[in-house]
This record gives structure tokens, C-alpha cells and sequence, in this order.
């Protein structure tokens, strides 16, 4: 059974791949600083899984720290970082604490990587990489233009740090995921999108409108160039999004790759603007949502959605989630959202 070591997998995505990956057979081991998460995602992933995954509580910007792990676990051979801030409106206002953490702890766990000899490395990216680009939907060859954040910039930095190291680690296969807009959750709901803040993104915001926490949501802009004015996003299921974290190591460990650096979108290949997705969960749930249009929402793209037939192919991953699962689970995670999802630590 080969061990993975998994970094921030107490957040959304990294909470969600890891029952993948012990539902197809891995062996985990996670390392956390939990400053933007909570431990309590370990006990959701026992309930389902069974399994006690081993919790290092350390912050990767310690190296010293970090090291350790890789000393007590010689056998780790396959990592998947997830661990990183990922709120985009946050890190236009912060841009340092941004390219301190997120820059600083990739270049840690890497440098692990290559003192380690560890074969395999997934590396969490994003579609955001990619910019305002208008070359729709975007193939893993659409240039990165100028990022539109700081959050956004961190993930270009990091995609070209790992291409660097690969020239001089032949022997690691690394792999970037650029993902589209994750959202849902484990149909358990014994896990979910824990924000600790107020959330941002959509999905968790319609759910909070929904269910009353908030008095109503706003549309950011319903003047954009698309076919109901609102902007265009490439919503997937999170177990998709997971599933394709397993598929990416199981392909570098069949030694599929063809070169040792290479990057594959992660979306449905649809594009969803914000009031079908509204839509979408009233008709999910029957439930009517509060909302109104504001103005538009700074750094917003108009659109952007992702052409994955490569990542399909290459990694033999097929999507399965639709919205109705999207809005379905998320609601479903809202309403019974465990105590430790409400806190970091
Ligand atoms: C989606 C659409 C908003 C909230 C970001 C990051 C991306 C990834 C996912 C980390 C936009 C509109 C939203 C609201 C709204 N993050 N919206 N009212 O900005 O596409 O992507 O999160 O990996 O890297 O860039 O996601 O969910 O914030 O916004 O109208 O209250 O919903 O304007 O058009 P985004 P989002």
C-alpha cells in the first residue's frame, strides 16, 4: 500500500481527496497547520472511512518541522499539497502574507521533495492562472496572462517553481491540477466547506442565504457580455474534483506521464453564470432565494470555463457531478454542519 502525504488535508478539497484516496486503496498521513481549518475534518473522514488518518499539526513555512515528518515517514511516496490561502478578495488586501505562506511553504515541501527522493508530487493550481483570458473554454496551452491577484499570482509562481525543480529531479513525476470552481459536498455530509470567515465564493453563500444566516445574497453585476448578464463559471463536484487527485497519482505511479512536469484542468467543460446557478438550487431544493444585483465585484472574470477532455483522457477521469448534486449536497452540508466546521484549530 503506498503512503501519500497529504498537506492542508483538513481543508475542502484536501478533506475530500483523502476519502478518495483511501476509498481506492492509499495509505495517508496529513500534515496541517490548521490556521485555516479544524482537526474535527479527521473525525468526518474516520466516520467515513474508518480510517484514522496520522495528523501532524505543523506549519510548512517551518522546515525544520516539516523535515521531521519526512524523517519519521522515509517511506512516503507520493505527496499532494493542497496547503496554501486561497481567498482571492483576502489576498488583494494582503498580498505579503499571501507570497510569504503560499510561496514559502511550497518551496519547503519541495525542497523536502528532492532531499526525500520522493517520486510523486500533485500540486494544487488553479484556473485563476490563467487570467482574463478570452480564449474560451480554456485548453491546458491558453497562456497565463497578468494574474488578477495576488492568490492567482502565487499559483503561476508556484506552477513555474515546480517546472524548474522537475528539470533537475528526473526521477519525480510532479503534476499541477488547475482547478475550476469546486463546490458541493461528500454526500455523507460528514464533511464539507468549512469557511471560518464569512465565505466568499457562491455556493456557500446561496446556502447561507438559504438557510437564513444571511438576510439576503447579492448578484455581483448582471451587466457582463453573457447570455443573462451575469458572469460565467465552470462548477464542479468536489468527489470529481477528489477522484481526479487519485487519478493523477495513480497515473505518475503506472509511469504514464511523458514528461515529469505537466498540468491538466479540472472542470465540467460548461459554463454556469451566477443566476443559473441560483436557479439551480431552488430548483435542487425548492426553497426561494433572497437576492439582489449589485455592482460587479472587483478582479471578477467575465467568464471562464475549461475544456478537460485532455485531463479526461490523459488520466482516464470522468466528471460524473452535476449542479442538482452541487446544490443538492451543499444544502444538505449546511443544514447539518458539525461543530468543528464552525472554528479553526
Ligand atoms: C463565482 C461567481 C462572483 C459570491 C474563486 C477563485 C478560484 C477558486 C474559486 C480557490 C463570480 C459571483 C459570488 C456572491 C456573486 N478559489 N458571486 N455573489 O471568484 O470564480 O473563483 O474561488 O481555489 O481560484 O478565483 O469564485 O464563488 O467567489 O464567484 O455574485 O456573493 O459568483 O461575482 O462571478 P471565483 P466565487
Amino acid at each position: 500500500m503506498s503512503k501519500i502525504l497529504v498537506t492542508g488535508g483538513c481543508g475542502f478539497i484536501g478533506s475530500h481527496t483523502i476519502v478518495d484516496l483511501l476509498d481506492n486503496g492509499f495509505e495517508v498521513i496529513n500534515i496541517d497547520s490548521n490556521i485555516r481549518s479544524n482537526v474535527g475534518a479527521l473525525a468526518g473522514i474516520k466516520a467515513i472511512t474508518g480510517v484514522e488518518v496520522p495528523h501532524y499539526k505543523v506549519d510548512l513555512c517551518d522546515l525544520s518541522a516539516t523535515r521531521q515528518v519526512f524523517e519519521e515517514h522515509p517511506d512516503i511516496d507520493g505527496i499532494v499539497h493542497f496547503a496554501a490561502f486561497k481567498a482571492v478578495g483576502e489576498s488583494v488586501l494582503h498580498p505579503l502574507l499571501y507570497y510569504k505562506n503560499n510561496i514559502n511553504s511550497l518551496a519547503n515541501i519541495l525542497e523536502c521533495v528532492q532531499e526525500f527522493d520522493v517520486s510523486h508530487f500533485i500540486f494544487s493550481s488553479s484556473c485563476s492562472i490563467y487570467g482574463n483570458t478570452d480564449e474560451l473554454p480554456v485548453t491546458e496551452s491558453t497562456p497565463m496572462l497578468k494574474a488578477e491577484s495576488p492568490y492567482a499570482h502565487t499559483k503561476q509562481i508556484g506552477e513555474q517553481m515546480i517546472e524548474s525543480l522537475s528539470t533537475v529531479c528526473p526521477a519525480t513525476g510532479f503534476v499541477a491540477l488547475r482547478y475550476f470552481n469546486p463546490a458541493g459536498a461528500h454526500p455523507s455530509t460528514l464533511i464539507g466547506e468549512a469557511s471560518f470567515a464569512a465565505p466568499t465564493n457562491l455556493v456557500p453563500v446561496i446556502t447561507e442565504t438559504a438557510s437564513g444566516k444571511r438576510e439576503k445574497m447579492m448578484v455581483f453585476g448582471d451587466d457582463y457580455n453573457t447570455r443573462d448578464g451575469s458572469c460565467i463559471r465552470d462548477y464542479i463536484y468536489i468527489m470529481d474534483l477528489a477522484n481526479a487527485h487519485t487519478k493523477a497519482l495513480q497515473y505518475l505511479q503506472d509511469q504514464k506521464n511523458q514528461k515529469n512536469f505537466e498540468v491538466f484542468n479540472l472542470g465540467i467543460g460548461e459554463g454556469a453564470t451566477v443566476f443559473e446557478a441560483i436557479n439551480a438550487f431552488e430548483k435542487a431544493t425548492g426553497l426561494s432565494l433572497n437576492y439582489e444585483v449589485a455592482p460587479r465585484r472587483p478582479g471578477d472574470v467575465e467568464a471562464i470555463y475549461s475544456n478537460y477532455i485532455y485531463a479526461s483522457k490523459t488520466l482516464n477521469w470522468t466528471p460524473k457531478g452535476s449542479m442538482e448534486d452541487i446544490m443538492r449536497t451543499a444544502w444538505q452540508w449546511e443544514q447539518n454542519r458539525p461543530e468543528w466546521s464552525f472554528k479553526a484549530g
